[in-house]
């Protein structure tokens, strides 16, 4: 039976969740497998949207299992709010249809504090991070401080954790001006959403081993995207985690041999939100259409994104290094009615042509982009479901992007409706 990896091959937003919840249907667990609630993933089914942040897009779909695995930082209290709007949409979630890793890391209070307070304080360094405490969630748990969420189920050992947690982040508080964290409070805190947390707490390296053997499809879903990835991302502008598709194991505990597909994911141009180089960023009157036909704002924090043209070469970058198998290319519909559209073949540094985006973050944000460019199309493409309906410009482009990201596209998404998608290869097939 196949598994399949959805991963983002850009900034993010490429449209991870409304892939995820088309294929879902073909699968039985849908897993997250790192990063937080930094992540706004959107789903439209028949009008209704739903946006998720902690939550794997599987939810919504009734009779699967959302997993949430050892690779994500969940805040419990967010969980919690998650939850409870999420039910409010009508949508069921029970211990049958959630699981948490029970070596999760939490994130709490303090981290997002101490992540605000870093980005507020120090103009210099601003990464334009979500908030969420994400990047000091993971510090602790490479620091060996973190709270997991088994240590929720003993006072004894949470109250050590805590302890233990304090000691570093109390130092870091008072350099920063910050009060030192009310422990009792704390403690008070999570004893009382202990409950809420351990009821969905499960062995889930050993469940999905289990339902592998037992011949069930799982599909993993990456959140952010490939150039945000702390490895190969435009570090230190990146999140902090990896993000690519060799995560998906070390993320839920179990073998890369599991994986049969890597799904990339990839805009039809390009975004990013926060700080950072963007080689085809647009500060003209195409970026800002691009922006406004492609409702370009954060899912997550409102922010306006930065809108550019397509850049093969970063993409063709990221699906090396997430061996992706085939691509879902989103929002071709956002490109309607362009004259010209441009697409970056490559950059040009110090005299000298690059076919890759350098390591080091002064030359990548020197780098300028090589274009070539392709008539656009006049016709909608919007809502197409099937390659016949679609202008021969649209074919040409898609077909060009493929050559230049040398990588097949599997489907293609045609507006934000679950069922506006052109399958062209089924990531599941065996
Ligand atoms: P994710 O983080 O990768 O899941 O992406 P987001 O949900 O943050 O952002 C993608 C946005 O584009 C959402 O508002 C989706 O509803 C929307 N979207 C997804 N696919 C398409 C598409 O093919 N066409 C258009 N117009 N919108 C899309
Ligand atoms: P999805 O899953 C787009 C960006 C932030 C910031 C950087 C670090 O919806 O694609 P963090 O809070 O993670 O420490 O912020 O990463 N970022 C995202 N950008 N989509 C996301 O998730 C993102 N998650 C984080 O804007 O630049
Ligand atoms: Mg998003």
């Amino acid at each position: 039976m196949a598994n399949v990896v959805v991963v983002g091959a850009q900034w993010g937003d490429e449209g991870k969740g409304k892939i995820v919840d088309w294929l879902s249907e073909r699968a039985d667990v849908i897993a997250r497998f790192q990063g937080g609630h930094n992540a706004g993933h959107t789903l439209v089914v028949g009008g209704e949207v739903y946006k998720l942040h902690a939550l794997p897009s599987g939810v919504v779909r009734r009779g699967k299992l959302s997993v949430i695995g050892n690779g994500v930082v969940l805040d419990p209290w967010h969980l919690a709010r998650e939850i409870a709007s999420i039910r409010e949409q009508g949508v069921e979630i029970t211990p049958e249809t959630l699981m948490i890793a029970e070596n999760t890391p939490l994130i709490l209070p303090f981290h997002g504090e101490l992540d605000r307070a870093r980005e507020e304080q120090n103009s210099v360094a601003k990464i334009g991070t979500t908030g969420r405490g994400i990047g000091p969630a993971y510090e602790d748990k490479v620091g060996r401080r973190v709270i997991r969420v088994s240590d929720l189920s003993d006072d004894r050992t949470l109250e050590v954790r805590v302890d233990r947690a304090l000691v570093h982040h109390n130092a870091l508080r008072a350099g920063l001006g910050l009060e030192p964290v009310d422990r009792d409070a704390l403690i008070a805190d999570l004893r009382a959403i202990a409950p809420e947390i351990l009821q969905y707490a499960a062995p889930v390296w050993k469940v999905l081993n289990e339902k592998r053997r037992a011949g069930r499809r799982i599909l993993f879903e990456g959140a952010q995207g490939a150039l945000l990835d702390i490895d190969f991302g435009t570090y230190p502008y990146v999140t902090s985690s990896n993000v690519i598709a060799g995560q998906a194991a070390t993320g839920t505990g179990i073998g890369p041999s599991a994986i049969d597909f890597v799904l990339g994911i990839v805009k039809a141009y390009t975004t990013r939100v926060g700080e950072g180089p963007f080689p085809t960023e647009l500060d003209d009157a195409d970026g800002q259409r691009l922006g406004e036909r492609g409702h370009e704002f954060g899912t997550t924090t409102g922010r306006k994104r930065r809108c550019g043209w397509f850049d093969a070469c970063l993409v063709r970058q990221s699906c090396a290094i997430s061996g992706v198998t085939g691509i879902a290319l989103t929002k071709l519909d956002v490109l309607d009615g362009f004259e010209t559209l441009k697409i970056c073949t490559g950059y040009e540094l110090d005299g000298e042509r690059m076919d890759h985006l350098p390591t080091a973050a002064d030359s990548q944000a020197r780098c300028t982009p090589i274009y070539e460019e392709m008539p656009g199309w006049s016709q909608s493409t919007e809502g197409a479901r099937s390659w016949a309906d679609l202008p021969a410009e649209a074919i040409k482009y898609v077909r060009r992007v493929e050559e230049l990201i040398e990588c097949p596209v599997a489907l293609l998404s045609t507006s934000p409706e679950r069922d506006d998608t052109i399958l062209v290869t089924d990531p599941f097939a065996d």
